[in-house]
């Protein structure tokens, strides 16, 4: 008998196909993501499942679903999974690191030049039929070529933005626990401190995981020592940064603008920001390209595959 894996979301047809050669496959065919309620009926008797980075698996879910040996998260972020009381019952949760660095790096610079160049905000002006005259002062932004971008997580993601920086002639700060040689000899990153990035920079991105220890991170003591003209970007996970500090700096000008792609409360966004001109929105779509959908869908099931042929997987994140 093949074993039975359920998977929260519909995800591309190759990775799949590919699952269905192996495994009894179900899949949440909705055009919703499960309730709570849902996913546990629904992940009860599985051996396995491909989860999605909204699904909330806490230590209630995996006692009602013991008995499953893994749990593939579809992202390369895993707050969402309780993984160490996964271990604890012996269940080995995996995530999908790598495939989505240079689809989520990429949107971060496209949210950096929207911010910058006031391009989601001039595109409602344009659509709204108000361009009448070319004038001198029609939405100017911030000049990004040959600026002082600081990245806050030189990690994977850190370094493929700072790639991108170099061919527009930045100067590239960066910021970390652990000091990254190879962004700094390949691309002449410089090591700094937090405070030095904040005054330093014209542009800042945030790449860091989400853990006690980068919990609101950035808040209004840090916006305040950023420049008047900053515009400051996230796509990594919303309770990094205190998002209601970052809707007072972009009211009251401690900052010039923003492009955001994740929120504290995800689906929710801070009502205070959808008042503001000066943000440029996303919807936690930092990943979302058709290669890296793909890429992350092979990841996930190949995890899976490993782990009920007995194997640690690949990309196991809380087993040896
Ligand atoms: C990730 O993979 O962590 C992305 O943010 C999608 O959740």
């Amino acid at each position: 008998m093949k074993p039975k894996v359920y998977v929260t979301y519909k995800i591309p047809d190759k990775p799949l196909e590919l699952l269905k050669e192996r495994c009894d496959v179900t899949v949440n065919e909705m055009d919703r993501l499960l309730t709570y309620e849902e996913l546990r009926e629904n992940l009860k008797g599985m051996d396995g499942a491909i989860c999605m980075y909204s699904d909330r698996i806490d230590k209630d879910l995996i006692d009602y679903i013991e008995g499953i040996k893994v749990i593939a998260n579809y992202a390369v972020g895993f707050n969402n999974v309780d993984f160490e009381y996964a271990a604890s019952k012996g269940i080995k949760v995996t995530n999908t690191p790598g495939v989505l660095t240079d689809a989520t790096a990429e949107h971060a610079f496209g949210l950096m030049l929207a911010a910058a160049r006031r391009i989601a905000e001039s595109d409602r002006y344009t659509r709204a039929g108000k361009f009448k005259n070319w004038t001198t002062s029609l939405y100017v932004g911030q000049e990004v070529t040959g600026k002082t971008v600081g990245i806050i997580g030189g990690g994977k993601i850190g370094a493929s933005f700072a790639k991108k920086a170099k061919g527009f002639d930045m100067k590239i700060l960066y910021t970390d626990m652990i000091q990254n040689k190879a962004l700094e000899e390949e691309f002449g990153a410089v090591f700094t401190d937090m405070d030095t990035l904040l005054k330093e920079s014209d542009f800042i991105t945030v790449h860091v995981p989400l853990t006690e220890s980068t919990r609101h991170l950035i808040g209004i003591e840090q916006f305040k020592k950023m420049k008047k003209t900053a515009v400051f970007v996230n796509t990594s996970r919303g309770p990094v940064v205190d998002e209601k500090a970052l809707a007072q700096a972009l009211r009251e000008g401690y900052i010039w603008s923003a492009g955001i792609d994740v929120y504290e409360n995800e689906p929710q966004v801070e009502p205070d920001l959808l008042k503001l001109e000066n943000v440029v929105l996303t919807p936690h779509i930092g990943s979302a390209t058709v290669d890296t959908r793909e890429r992350m869908g092979m990841v996930a099931v190949k995890n899976v595959l490993a782990a009920l042929n007995g194997e640690i997987p690949p990309n196991c994140i809380n087993f040896k």
